[in-house]
């Protein structure tokens, strides 16, 4: 029994009844009418008489707390936004927010939204490759970042010519700045108060999640302003956030939870918010939630794994009990995680799943619906999912069998393209449906069970990283001929990355370049992509087209079935 009620009220009776409207009626949006992110999350709210509610909790590394209400966010994010129409940023330009989980962060990406920009978050952990790739592609003409980070902006400055300015936001001036350079401090700033947004229509684009393929380098996920709709009704019906709710999604903005349901869907909700700038651990984790009083907790399978690792007694050091609804996303979510999260908190955590590319959520497990623990749950109500044969690309209608994931197009939250490569966004679409490149089954009620996904792309802590981007990150380095990258399970991270690689000759297999291979791609991209395991081969398997077959060396690691491999070329 639930001691709360939902806000949906019953599933079946939702999903029945449902349209996106709903939503559209409750923000008061009409068609055709101006929808900016920016002022649904923060001018909006203070309209409707919460000027003076809490809209940010945030808590710094070294337990520093900074507290702004939704009034303090309405200006603040206006000052951001003058201060970039100031400085010659335009609407359509691409603004990248490179910085920690500061306040600045998250105003700046509602700034941006206010004055028209395309609001671009990358990880603050990206070493400058990882970044340059980014910048280049989307043309980025500002980025903001802080003065921890800034070295890696200047690794790359000149091989970015559309980067107009670097906005330093905690510049105390012991260093001079070079050219392009401005400093800009959000909380010293004059206050402006009074800011036109930019008057965006549903289909301006709004924000750009840079996410990995196999193939090719990152791409540009564009996503637009009326993906408000989407995210808003999933937070208050998935997340079941109500006004008296305190808030923590543990994602950071860099990732598309940290944006769709760290920034968007809570806010535009009028959710109180905290944020904790710290890494993990079990201890500062429950303090905070004790401290704030947490009641709808969004997290993710591997941190849940983390805290199941140190047990239940240092949970019952704490006083939880404000905790009332706990959700997850971004790797399956197993069934013992959701069993040990009711004995250790009262309380499953409730998987969700989704993607950048669909900007919210589509499946998921709803509060007062019957959980089953390792099942992603039902379709959201207004989302069309199914499991298509993985060749012909059609429905499968017998339960039980698995295929690849599908939606049909058509939620507001749904991304338009991949920037700068819209090929690859019209390979997602067959049939009609929108393919999710995972693979699952659905069983007789009707829920989704996951099984893999049907690429090469790494899920590590949620992370997805590409194969392809720590390939050609491995070739830079003067000892590496060639190389294939694949995921390794890993009890903890779900999986990690494994790179095989052939030496160029005259190079010894020695345990010393091999760390210095791992750390040259951690030093690149980040420590996510950094390979945990290298094995020194001296060939890798190909088809004879001359294509590295990632699959059979994947297939060795997971201990399954290779399959087809008439077109290889060597044996292993
Ligand atoms: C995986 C994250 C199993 C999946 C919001 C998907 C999941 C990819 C789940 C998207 C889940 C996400 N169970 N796998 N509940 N949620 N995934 O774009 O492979 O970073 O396609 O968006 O994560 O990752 P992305």
């Amino acid at each position: 029994m639930l001691k709360y009620q939902p806000n949906m009220k019953s599933y079946e009776e939702e999903y029945k009844n449902f349209s996106w409207q709903i939503a559209c009626n409750e923000l008061e949006y009409k068609d055709g009418s101006i929808i900016n992110i920016g002022e649904y999350c923060t001018d909006r709210i203070c309209r409707m008489g919460k000027a003076s509610k809490l809209a940010l909790i945030w808590e710094g590394f070294n337990g520093e707390e900074k507290k702004y209400t939704f009034d303090d966010m309405r200006v603040l994010t206006n000052t951001i936004a003058a201060f970039l129409q100031k400085v010659g940023i335009n609407p359509g330009d691409r603004v990248c927010l490179f910085m920690d989980k500061v306040p600045e962060l998250y105003f700046g990406f509602l700034g941006i939204l206010k004055m028209g920009g395309i609001a671009q978050p990358l990880f603050s952990a990206f070493g400058s490759e990882s970044l340059l790739t980014r910048l280049e592609d989307a043309g980025t003409a500002a980025i903001f970042t802080q003065k921890k980070h800034l070295p890696k902006v200047r690794n790359i400055v000149e091989q970015l010519p559309s980067l107009k300015h670097i906005i330093v936001v905690d510049d105390d001036g012991s260093k001079p700045l070079r050219e392009k350079e401005i400093a800009f401090h959000m909380d010293k700033a004059e206050r402006v108060n009074e800011f036109k947004v930019y008057p965006s229509k549903a289909e301006t684009p709004s924000v750009l999640h840079y996410t990995s393929g196999t193939t090719g380098q990152p791409k540009g996920a564009q996503h637009v302003h009326y993906s408000l709709i989407s995210q808003y009704i999933t937070a208050k019906y998935v997340l079941d956030i109500k006004d008296e709710d305190i808030y923590w999604c543990t994602a950071d903005p860099g990732w598309v939870t940290g944006t769709s349901y760290g920034i968007i869907g809570a806010w535009s909700n009028a959710a109180t918010q905290c944020v904790l700038d710290a890494g993990f651990k079990a201890e500062t984790w429950y303090k905070f939630i004790e401290k704030h009083k947490i009641t709808v907790w969004y997290s993710a399978p591997t941190a849940i794994r983390a805290l199941m690792k140190e047990g239940t007694e240092v949970v019952n050091k704490h006083n939880l009990s404000s905790l009332r609804h706990l959700t997850s996303v971004g790797e399956p979510l197993n069934a013992e995680a959701v069993i040990w999260s009711k004995e250790a908190f009262g309380l499953p955590f409730h998987d969700t799943y989704w993607q950048t590319e669909t900007g919210s959520i589509v499946l998921s497990n709803y509060p007062g619906m019957k959980i089953k623990p390792g099942s992603m749950g039902k379709p959201f109500p207004g989302i069309t999912a199914t499991v298509v044969d993985l060749k012909t690309h059609l429905p499968i209608e017998k339960k039980g069998i698995v295929g690849m994931i599908a939606l049909k197009p058509g939620w507001p939250a749904m991304f338009r393209t991949y920037w700068n490569n819209k090929e690859t966004y019209d390979k997602k679409f067959q049939n009609g449906w929108y393919l999710c490149g995972d693979r699952a089954s659905i069983d007789e009620d009707g829920y989704f069970w996951f099984v893999g996904r049907d690429d090469d792309v790494i899920n590590t802590a949620g992370h997805l990283v590409g194969p392809f981007e720590i390939e050609s990150a491995l070739l830079e380095h003067p000892a590496v001929a060639e190389s294939a990258v694949v995921g390794k399970p890993d009890p903890m991270n779900m999986e990690v990355v494994k790179a095989f690689i052939a030496l160029k000759p005259g190079n010894e297999k020695t345990k010393m370049l091999e760390l210095e291979i791992m750390n040259f791609v951690r030093k690149k991209l980040s420590a996510l992509a950094m390979p945990q395991e290298i094995e020194f081969v001296d060939s890798l398997p190909k088809t004879r087209s001359g294509k590295i077959m990632r699959r059979v060396l994947r297939a060795k690691e997971w201990g399954e079935e290779i399959g087809d491999i008439s077109t290889l070329e060597n044996d292993m």
